[in-house]
């Protein structure tokens, strides 16, 4: 069955919104965000502090698997991290072969490894050897570091590995997170390769996702940003999959209480500097889908203490209301 992943975004998909929108629904699986694995076994606590969910049977509260994503180029330090995440009973481990950021490039990890076929290959079979059979190993890459040559091969090295699955984010490294996403090139991967290929990239509305399944030939997708800016399109895209009542996206006001709510989970930060920066960069994505958000991000940009901003949310909420 087609399914809906909530895509990885570090910084931004923590255990706090993997729980919002997995409640709001329509996603099948959550990964988190990169755990850099580069020396040596991490303590249980690292990997607890990017997933929580392993501590509630590697799930969020609604009930959606989380799978543990992890980034490094040191084929062992890979393998032994993932016994051991495994052990603490993640649902699935995935391996990130897409990140382009410099800091994690510079030590040869992430999008990087596009470069060398053979080094994704020995990654992915030795995760996949050192992880018990019962445990899926998947993994996500872009279509190439600076060209997309080598886009077949590396696919082809990831599933030759045993992943069981692979997304792909339809840009290469170079073209960071420039429109457009290039779908079409996921289409011989998906005809080529046996085992489900997701397609991940601007996938930002329902329209989005059935132009993104046409192109791309693949009925598997990944969605970030554009679900962060638009709460209940998963949920808009697994009634029109399923066959459902059709939904439409949340009005303003419902997007002001998830506000609220998201106000009330990241207390248990305990950093109001942290807290305030989440609710800011929520609301600034917000803008891509709701005019009314620019307004508000306008109001409390430069707020630094996240009571302040619940209390522009709620002054907000009270005037749609009045408004109504
Ligand atoms: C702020 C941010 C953080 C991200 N962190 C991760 C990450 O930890 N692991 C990963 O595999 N991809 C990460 N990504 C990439 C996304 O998972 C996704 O591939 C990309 O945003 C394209 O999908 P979208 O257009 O649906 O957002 C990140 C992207 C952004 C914008």
């Amino acid at each position: 069955m087609a399914t809906v992943t909530l895509a990885p975004m570090e910084g931004v998909v923590d255990v706090y919104m993997r729980d919002i929108l997995t409640r709001i629904g329509g996603f099948d699986l959550c990964v988190s965000e990169f755990v850099r694995v580069s020396q040596n076994l991490f303590p249980a606590s690292v990997f607890y502090n990017y997933c929580p969910e392993l501590k509630q049977g590697g799930k969020t509260p609604a009930g959606v698997p989380v799978h543990v994503q992890i980034m490094g180029g040191e084929v062992q330090v890979m393998a032994e991290n993932a016994a051991f995440v495994a052990e603490l009973g993640a649902p699935g481990i995935d391996i990130n072969f897409g990140c382009p950021a410099k800091t994690v490039n510079r030590h040869d990890a992430g999008a990087t490894l596009l470069q060398w076929p053979d080094r994704l290959n020995m990654i992915v079979s030795a995760v996949r050897k050192a992880v018990p059979d019962t445990v899926p190993v998947s993994a996500k890459m872009r279509l190439g570091f600076s060209e997309k040559t080598l886009a077949m091969e590396n696919a082809l090295a990831i599933a030759e590995g045993g992943a069981g699955k692979l997304t792909v984010h339809a840009r290469t490294k170079m073209e960071g997170y420039r429109p457009p996403a290039h779908w079409e090139y996921l289409r011989p991967i998906v005809e080529r390769l046996d085992i489900p290929v997701v397609a991940n990239g601007e996938i930002w509305t329902p329209d989005d996702y059935r132009n993104c399944r046409k192109v791309s030939g693949s009925e598997h997708v990944m969605i970030g940003r554009g679900v962060i800016a638009r709460p209940s399109l998963g949920r808009e895209i697994a009634a029109g999959r399923d066959n459902n009542t059709a939904q439409t996206a949340f009005d303003w006001i419902r997007i002001l209480g998830l506000i609220a709510e998201y106000h009330h989970l990241i207390k248990a930060m305990n950093n109001p500097w942290r807290q305030a920066g989440r609710l800011k960069q929520w609301i600034k994505l917000l803008a891509r889908s709701y005019e009314e958000a620019g307004p508000l991000f306008m109001a409390i940009r430069r707020f630094d203490n996240p009571h302040d901003i619940l209390r522009e949310v709620e002054l907000t909420q009270e005037r749609v209301q009045r408004a109504a």
